[in-house]
């Protein structure tokens, strides 16, 4: 199957309008294509060395993302970064971002409770992480869950379908697919959570190869 990325930019040096991560960051920081900013305390853009041969894709900040303006700092980032060391990759060499870049929630009392972001969201958003990939040319592109997946591909590509498989998309890094590690801390029963969590740990694994330099 040709899969043709659709809702980022094409993947060619000469789209990102930056020319490096810092000044694309401060662009974001302005960004007004959806509403998303208007609740959110931040911007939450993506994180690593600009060397980075992987680049791992969640859906969107957390509560806790959205307060340290960081990716992956809370229970799911932990989870992650737990996961990552069983695999043996190393996070401090991975890009880390999310398709959408700020916090979506409904207000429950005081208490902010994740919203999924929307297609229109996903879509406006991942002219970002488009230009992310366009800077960093990574060797591959891990997507955690639906929405990166999403972002990534368009709607055709399921994560219940490919999931611990390597897609070779045209003109784009090689994208593998996974699930999100909040999937894992939803699990209630044990051994189910326990044989889940092995099986990410299997699908990271096979990133492994991609991290040579
Ligand atoms: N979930 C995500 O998808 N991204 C984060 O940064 C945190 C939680």
């Amino acid at each position: 199957m040709t899969i043709v990325p659709k809702f980022g930019p094409a993947f060619t040096l000469e789209n990102a309008e930056a020319k490096g991560l810092d000044q694309l960051k401060r662009q974001a920081e302005h960004c007004t294509r959806c509403d998303l900013y208007k609740n959110a305390t931040q911007l939450v853009f993506g994180e690593g060395p600009p060397t980075a041969e992987i680049v791992l894709v969640g859906e969107q900040p957390g509560d806790r993302e959205d307060l340290a303006g960081k990716p992956f700092v809370g229970p799911a980032g932990r989870l992650l970064d737990q996961c990552l060391k069983e695999a043996g990759l190393d996070r401090s060499r991975c890009y880390v971002t999310n398709a959408v870049k700020h916090f979506k929630f409904e207000l429950r009392g005081k208490r902010r409770m994740h919203s999924k972001p929307n297609a229109g969201e996903i879509q406006r958003c991942a002219w970002w992480l488009g230009a992310e990939l366009d800077i960093l040319q990574p060797k591959l592109v891990v997507a955690l869950g639906a929405t990166a997946l999403y972002s990534l591909l368009g709607a055709k590509v399921k994560v219940t379908a490919e999931r611990g498989h390597v897609l070779q998309p045209a003109n784009h890094p090689p994208v593998l697919v996974t699930i999100h590690p909040s999937y894992l801390l939803r699990i209630r029963d044990e051994e189910d959570a326990r044989a889940n969590r092995e099986h990410f740990v299997q699908d990271l694994a096979k990133a492994v190869a991609f991290q040579v330099g």
